[in-house]
């Protein structure tokens, strides 16, 4: 290594060490009461799996979205990578537009999601070395790669649907060691061939849980999903599947991912199970979401309670 390549290497440890310290500041899920987690995350380096070209999530006043370029400004590239609550775009418009086309409108089609949220659903995800997991969204491979820290890799699946994306994944992961299964195809249908899973976890948001999913889950199976709701943006959802084809679980909190390219397509609420709610939504702890027969049934929970 260069003298150059050693000081980016020490400034990208210490920016991940800044980063850890952020998430530590959260009193809810994320690290907290997960000590593997956070070494998983001091352990892997975030850069690995970014491009060198990457578009800015927030955009300029033009509402186009610029491009930092790792080889021009190494050290802002880095400190993007490490903003905590930052995701990186790394494809729009299913590829159609490159970095090397230059600021852009076009819709985000894959990312690098934001560290915290990424170690937020890993917390709800609450995998086991013994466990057997699929990832729908394997985009960059970041997450596969903290995941695989605690699942032993050859009982991790991952499945993009991108097939540039799935194979660059798969080296970025080889080139760490780390080898678990990477499927391009629709993750929308699992995996048959490696199920019954007992953690399934999708880095793409629905609209509908797929029957897939819970066809293929263990009794007990954790399920950690963005379900997009009428709040208009997506909840965290985490389902314990019954092993029937069913489940019930809760909302966590609000994220913002992108859909599953299946599910891109506006549909009812109603028809997708919600409540019609008078007035202001009430907060996430507040639903149960459930699967059964295959209609999924989201239900408040806790009596609306409205000042005169
Ligand atoms: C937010 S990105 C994933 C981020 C990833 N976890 C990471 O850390 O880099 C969502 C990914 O889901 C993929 N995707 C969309 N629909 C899919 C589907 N039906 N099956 C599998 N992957 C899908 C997209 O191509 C995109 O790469």
């Amino acid at each position: 290594m260069t003298k150059a390549e050693i000081d980016l290497s020490a400034f990208a440890a210490e920016l991940r060490a800044q980063c850890a310290a952020e998430i530590d500041a959260r009193t809810e899920g994320h690290f907290n009461g997960r000590p593997w987690l956070r070494e998983a995350f001091l352990t892997v380096p975030r850069e690995h799996f970014v491009p060198d070209q990457i578009w800015w999530p927030t955009p300029r006043d033009d509402g186009l979205h610029h491009v930092i370029d790792r080889r021009e400004r190494p050290r802002a590239w880095l400190k993007g990578v490490y903003r905590p609550r930052a995701s990186l775009i790394t494809q729009v418009a299913d590829g159609a537009v490159r970095p090397e086309d230059g600021p852009t409108d076009a819709p985000f089609t894959s990312a690098v999601s934001c560290s915290a949220v990424v170690v937020d659903m890993l917390h709800y995800l609450d995998p086991a070395p013994a466990d057997v997991a699929v990832e729908i969204g394997t985009g960059s491979g970041y997450s596969t790669a903290l995941l695989a820290q605690r699942v032993p890799p050859e009982n991790v699946v991952t499945v993009e649907i991108d097939t540039e994306l799935a194979a660059r994944a798969r080296e970025s992961l080889a080139g760490l060691g780390l080898r678990p299964t990477v499927i391009a195809g629709d993750g929308e249908l699992g995996y048959p061939s490696r199920a019954p899973y007992t953690r399934i976890i999708s880095t793409a948001a629905v609209r509908e849980i797929p029957q897939a999913w819970l066809d293929q889950a263990a009794p007990g199976a954790v399920v950690v999903t963005p379900l997009f709701g009428p709040f208009g943006h997506d909840a965290l959802l985490r389902l314990i599947a019954d092993g029937q084809g069913g489940g019930e679980g809760r909302l966590v909190n609000g994220v913002a991912f992108m859909k599953v390219r299946g599910q891109r397509a506006e549909r009812s609420f109603e028809k997708l199970g919600w409540p019609t709610v008078n007035g202001p939504w009430p907060p996430y702890g507040d639903y149960r979401v459930t699967v059964r027969d295959g209609r999924q049934k989201i239900q408040v929970i806790k009596p609306i309670v409205r000042r005169p």
